[in-house]
């Protein structure tokens, strides 16, 4: 792409260049040639404090053969690569090209190293030293300007080892922080506070929180005015994840340190916190692995749904669970067959429906696919533990099928379910 608006200037700069160029051969050729103003002695005949005298003597063979050569290769550089105003040179090179081109040998190289990690969790990936030691480096990288090298942060910048979170602290929450950005807002807040002594009670109530320094007759003086913060810090100055603000009760600031002064300035001015969002400059890959470094730093915090969804997932297949009286069924994706050992956990259900009772049953699908098929496989699973009481002796009277109020619950395996209870 050019940058010229115009070919004028395109021709004026390829003008002046070539002209230069060709300037400099000529003059050579031409001092070369002539010999001017030659005395006998062959000086120029110009002299200098009575003895000095200027030489006229050629240039030196090896220059003139230099300055020819340099010539020579800045032609045939011009004419192969762009210099010449708009023209882009024979080859067609250009920077970005180039760049992109070694950008994706880089990536081609790296992605049988980050094969290995694909689809691993932040907890296997930690234990992985390469992918530890690939995440540190992306880390010194591109996020230690802020955070710090140890990841421990400085004032404005969060710690990233503590346990403590403005975002949280469970893999999909730093994923999430990293990938998309964070930006905390919290307004400037001392016309809903009152005057500049209410804005120093509630300074030291908020101190008061964490066990900080503060003036007990203030703190209590300033509780009351804590609802107007309790919107996003919470009633119980816990903080709330989902805003990004703060808990204020632990004694840790990302502001600087916890005294009246800085919390007053808090109140009247607010702050904003970005974080920026590296969706765009890392690869998916990349990201978990940063994901994975900055969880395993020490503050990370279990996620509790892998937990439960890992096992789940890992085996989608039927089984059964009795809750509280309740027998869920657990169905593989997409079928309605069930799982095997079924009876055993129906003998409660039949027991009951023996002893008067219907037997509710009720189908649920997850809210993956299509809406008409899912209900139908609904029906189908709620059918099939059907079949499965009447061979165990109920029979169709003491059964109800019962549609759920919610047939979309998710797309978890904990959706693919039927339920029966007794009703
Ligand atoms: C609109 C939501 C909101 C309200 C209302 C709010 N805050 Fe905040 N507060 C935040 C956010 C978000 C941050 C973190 C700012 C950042 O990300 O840099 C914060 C930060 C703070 C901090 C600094 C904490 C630290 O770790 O350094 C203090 C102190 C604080 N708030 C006190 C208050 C008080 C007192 C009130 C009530 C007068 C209040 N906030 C009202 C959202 C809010
Ligand atoms: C320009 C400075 C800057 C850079 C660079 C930066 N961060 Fe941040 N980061 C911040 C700020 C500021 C916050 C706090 C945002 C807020 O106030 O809510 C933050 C928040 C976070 C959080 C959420 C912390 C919490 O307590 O929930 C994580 C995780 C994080 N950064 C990771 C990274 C990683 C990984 C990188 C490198 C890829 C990185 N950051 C690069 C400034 C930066």
């Amino acid at each position: 792409m050019s940058d010229f608006t115009s070919n004028f200037w395109s021709v004026y700069v390829a003008g002046i260049t070539l002209a230069g160029i060709f300037g400099c051969l000529l003059l050579l050729w031409f001092s070369g040639k002539t010999k001017a103003m030659t005395d006998s002695d062959n000086t120029t005949g110009h002299v200098w404090d009575g003895d000095l005298r200027e030489m006229n003597n050629p240039l030196p063979r090896w220059w003139v053969g230099l300055f020819i050569i340099t010539c020579v290769f800045s032609l045939a550089y011009l004419f192969l690569y762009p210099g010449l105003g708009s023209y882009q040179g024979s080859l067609n090179w250009s920077q970005t090209d180039q760049f992109d081109r070694e950008v994706t040998r880089g990536n081609e190289q790296a992605a049988p190293i980050y094969a290995a990690f694909a689809g691993k969790s932040a907890a296997e990936l930690v234990k992985d030293p390469q992918a530890m030691a690939i995440g540190d480096r992306l880390f010194m990288n591109n996020c230690a300007q802020c955070h710090g090298s140890d990841a421990r942060g400085s004032t404005g910048f969060p710690n990233l080892t503590d346990g403590d979170w403005l975002w949280g602290g469970k893999p999909d929450q730093i994923h999430e922080s990293i990938t998309k950005g964070r930006t905390g807002v919290m307004t400037p807040m001392a016309a809903a506070v009152g005057s500049g002594d209410d804005v120093r009670n509630l300074a030291n109530y908020v101190l008061s929180l964490s066990g900080g320094p503060h003036d007990s007759v203030r703190a209590n003086l300033g509780k009351p005015k804590f609802a107007v913060c309790a919107a996003c810090h919470g009633a119980d100055g816990k903080g709330n994840q989902l805003l990004g603000a703060p808990n204020l009760t632990d004694n840790i600031w990302v502001h600087g340190a916890g005294v009246e002064s800085h919390i007053v300035n808090m109140i009247n001015n607010g702050k904003t916190g970005v974080m920026p969002a590296w969706e765009s400059k890392f690869t998916p890959e990349q990201l978990n692995v940063l994901t994975a470094y900055v969880w395993g730093k020490g503050g990370g915090v279990a996620d509790a749904s892998a937990a439960t969804k890992a096992p789940a997932a890992a085996a989608d297949a039927a089984s059964v669970v009795v809750e509280g009286g309740v027998v869920k069924f657990f169905f593989a994706t997409g079928k309605a067959d069930l799982a095997p050992a079924a009876d055993k956990a129906l003998a409660e259900i039949v027991a009951g429906v023996k002893a008067g009772k219907k037997a509710v049953i009720s189908g649920f699908v997850d809210s993956t696919g299509n809406a008409e098929q899912n209900a139908e496989l609904a029906k189908q699973r709620a059918l099939a533990v059907r079949e499965q009481l009447k061979a165990l002796g109920v029979t169709e009277d003491q059964v109800e099928l019962k549609k759920p109020g919610n047939i979309d619950a998710g797309a978890s395996a904990e959706a693919r379910r039927v339920e029966v209870s007794l009703g």
